[in-house]
């Protein structure tokens, strides 16, 4: 990044979201490439992002199919014109109507399952209600979640019940390889990557060879994606948090502090000299309280302490602590409490991008040399989106 202008920030209400767009940019260019090369459909999880903006972006390079967490998200992306959106948490009952109301609206939904009776449920109320629905079976690949394992029983039962429902489309089969998020190196992310790969064409295949129609084959972290060297028989990828990355990803080895694009703009509070404590105002709330670094090489506590052009101060100033709208900065570096003064600015570099964002509703985006005036919004939340 650029000099930053300091005065560019001085307007803004502290805690708040700053995003890179140049970075941004460059990440999603570097995954577009891969898809590219490796002749894969990138439907991008925005389950990270959650802002039209961040879609506009990807669509910029030709991906209008995206990956959602929840309906809410599905509802605000399909009211900005995004119509091939997959819901890539299991379905269940309840959300039936939800459901059907963005097929109303014309949108390709896919819903995901792995549940043999959910399957039944879906295949009545879509014929009963004459909506067709459009499914893919969650496969698990690692045990890392949820997902049936390709060498199941249950998964030619399920494929079969969702084959012959009358108002169901079996479109294909997904997984996604999160146990990928406790490999050491990305030599085990690439061993992880191809675990992914091959359980899920395993899948796919023996529900080909049951003689049902299987065409989509969606695999995808950011981790695996990153690491995979093949794509072979794969038809698509869902990374997501690739579009901020975070120090949690920068330990896997995934991507470098450079490609860090997500920071929170806070404001020091504070001094308790004797203690050796410096305040800021991102606590738990604006930097969440994900600790995912604390079992890598570096533990980077509640995030990494950076200037406000997004450089570390040190490499080892980082918020130790946290309350509800406090963070603590642990120093016994005198030269510490000039540096970080009262009422001075400062960027920390968040743990995991998808749990810090999570408690904004909106981007500031800093371009190169300074700020845009404008902001983008993101869609939080369960509830309907309007
Ligand atoms: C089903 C599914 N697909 C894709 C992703 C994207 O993975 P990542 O966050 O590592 O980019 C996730 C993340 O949780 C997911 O749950």
């Amino acid at each position: 990044m650029g000099k930053v202008n300091p005065e560019a920030f001085e307007q803004l209400i502290t805690p708040c979201l700053l995003l890179d767009k140049d970075i941004l940019e460059r990440n999603i260019e570097r995954m577009h490439n891969k898809a590219l090369s490796h002749d894969v459909q990138l439907r991008t999880h925005l389950k990270t992002a959650k802002s039209v903006d961040v879609a506009a972006l990807l669509k910029k390079y030709g991906h209008t199919g995206v990956t959602v967490s929840t309906l809410t998200e599905a509802e605000y992306f399909a009211e900005a014109g995004y119509d091939d959106i997959l819901y890539a948490v299991s379905i269940e009952p309840s959300k039936f109507l939800r459901v059907k109301k963005l097929y109303q609206k014309g949108i390709k939904l896919k819903v995901i399952l792995d549940d043999v009776e959910v399957a039944r449920k879906l295949a009545e109320w879509a014929s009963a209600e004459t909506c067709p629905v459009e499914c893919l079976i969650e496969i698990d690949s690692d045990g890392h979640r949820a997902g049936i394992a390709a060498d199941d029983a249950q998964l030619l039962v399920l494929a079969r019940i969702l084959a012959e429902a009358s108002h169901v489309t079996l479109s294909g089969v997904m997984t996604h390889g999160g146990g990928a998020y406790y490999c050491a190196d990305m030599q085990q992310a690439r061993q992880h990557a191809e675990l992914e790969r091959e359980q899920c064409v395993k899948a796919a295949e023996r529900i080909r060879q049951a003689e049902i129609h299987c065409p989509i084959i969606s695999i995808g972290s950011t981790p695996t994606v990153v690491a995979a060297q093949s794509f072979e028989n794969v038809t698509e990828i869902r990374p997501g948090v690739y579009v901020f990355f975070d120090l949690f990803q920068m330990g896997l080895g995934v991507c470098s502090m450079d490609d860090i694009a997500l920071t929170v703009l806070a404001r020091v509070i504070g001094h308790h000299r004797k203690q050796n404590r410096i305040f800021i105002d991102a606590g738990g709330l604006a930097l969440s309280k994900d600790r995912s670094t604390c079992d890598q090489k570096q533990d980077f506590g509640y995030g990494l302490v950076c200037s406000v052009d997004a450089k570390p101060i040190l490499s080892n100033l980082i918020v130790s602590q946290v309350n509800q709208e406090h963070g603590v900065i642990n120093t016994t570096d005198e030269a510490m409490f000039d540096i970080l003064a009262i009422g001075s600015l400062v960027r920390i570099m968040p743990n995991h991008a998808c749990m810090t964002a999570a408690a904004y509703n909106n981007y500031f985006v800093v371009d190169g040399e300074g700020l845009e005036v404008s902001c983008w919004n993101r869609c939080n939340g369960w509830s309907q989106w309007c």
